[in-house]
């Protein structure tokens, strides 16, 4: 399933499956297949194996969020955490803890907790973290205030059109790259920051894609590789 339709004129054979469906009798599949991903999957919110939560750890002990997600800005995709990276805590934290069993299970087994991935890009759309987290676009963006989340859920619809609301309109998101927070973070990892006063969003923006030279991909094939 890998490149279900790599060149863009394969999209053209998707429609017409789409419409063929319909024409099938099968019109609910056909209506199934056109609405359902861009509305549905906002608020998608799965039970995990574990009740980790990002407001706890990011939001009140300040983690950054490449202590976990240690790929995002290395790799096109981000990485959940090894169940190491819990334990580097947790084996002297909350010792006792019954929520985080399952954690120490793992620990001693060596199998990895099974966490549920809630965002995602068909095989047929090519994403990549690192091409946009390297330039300017920060984690909140993209999924909203995870450090305020309790229990993360899809907080953005990620479908086609919203992809290219960003990468028509880029000034409106770009942030600067470098340590600029009194907390010394970066921007793209604090989800709080906003502009220093003085500036506005479009300002910095417009003055960042020109100064990088940003020209996200707008044609069919930039993302249907
Ligand atoms: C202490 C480790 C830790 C830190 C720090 C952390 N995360 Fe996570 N993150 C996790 C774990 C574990 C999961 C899987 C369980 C869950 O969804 O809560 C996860 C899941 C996610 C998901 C859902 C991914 C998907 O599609 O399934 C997003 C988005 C996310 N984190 C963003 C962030 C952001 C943004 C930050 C920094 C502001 C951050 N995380 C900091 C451990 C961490
Ligand atoms: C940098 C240290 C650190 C790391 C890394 C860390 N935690 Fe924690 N975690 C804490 C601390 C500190 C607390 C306790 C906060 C308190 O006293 O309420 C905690 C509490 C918890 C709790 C209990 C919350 C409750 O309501 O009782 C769970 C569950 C948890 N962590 C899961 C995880 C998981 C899963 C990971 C790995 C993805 C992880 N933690 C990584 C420091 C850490
Ligand atoms: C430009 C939008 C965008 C930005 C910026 C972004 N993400 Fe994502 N994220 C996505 C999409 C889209 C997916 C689903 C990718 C897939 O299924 O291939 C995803 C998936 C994830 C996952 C699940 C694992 C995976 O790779 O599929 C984690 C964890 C995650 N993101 C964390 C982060 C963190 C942390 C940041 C900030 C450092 C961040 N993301 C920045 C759009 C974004
Ligand atoms: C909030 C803004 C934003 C969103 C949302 C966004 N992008 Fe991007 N995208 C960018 C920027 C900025 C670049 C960097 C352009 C450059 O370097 O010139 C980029 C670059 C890309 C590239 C080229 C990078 C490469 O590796 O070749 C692809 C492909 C891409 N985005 C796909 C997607 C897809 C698919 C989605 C939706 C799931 C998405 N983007 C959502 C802002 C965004
Ligand atoms: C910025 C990246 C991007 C560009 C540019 C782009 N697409 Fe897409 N496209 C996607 C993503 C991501 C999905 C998956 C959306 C989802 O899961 O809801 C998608 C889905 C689709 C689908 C499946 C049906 C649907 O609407 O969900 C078709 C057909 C399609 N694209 C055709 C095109 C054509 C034709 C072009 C050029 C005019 C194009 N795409 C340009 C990212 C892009």
């Amino acid at each position: 399933m890998a490149n279900l339709f790599p060149k863009a004129t394969n999209v053209v054979l998707l429609k017409a499956m789409a419409v063929l469906a319909v024409l099938g009798g099968l019109a609910p599949l056909g209506v199934w297949y056109y609405f359902t991903p861009k509305y549905s999957r906002v608020g998608y919110q799965p039970v995990q194996p574990v009740a980790f939560q990002h407001d706890l750890h990011v939001g009140q002990l300040g983690l950054d969020c490449r202590h976990c997600h240690s790929y995002v800005e290395i790799s096109g995709q981000s990485n959940f955490p090894a169940t190491q990276t819990c334990m580097e805590c947790h084996q002297q934290v909350q010792q006792n803890n019954p929520k985080l069993q399952p954690v120490r299970d793992s620990w001693t087994t060596g199998k990895p907790i099974a966490w549920v991935k809630i965002h995602n890009v068909p095989d047929y759309a090519y994403f990549n973290h690192s091409a946009h987290v390297n330039r300017g676009v920060s984690c909140v963006s993209c999924h909203g205030k995870v450090n305020e989340m309790s229990v993360v859920f899809q907080d953005k619809s990620q479908s086609m059109g919203w992809c290219l609301q960003c990468h028509r309109n880029p000034e409106e998101f770009v942030r600067p790259i470098a340590a600029t927070t009194p907390g010394g973070k970066s921007p793209i990892y604090d989800l709080d920051w906003t502009p220093p006063p003085g500036t506005s969003q479009p300002e910095l923006g417009q003055k960042l894609v020109k100064d990088w030279k940003i020209n996200p991909p707008k044609d069919c094939a930039g993302c249907h590789r």
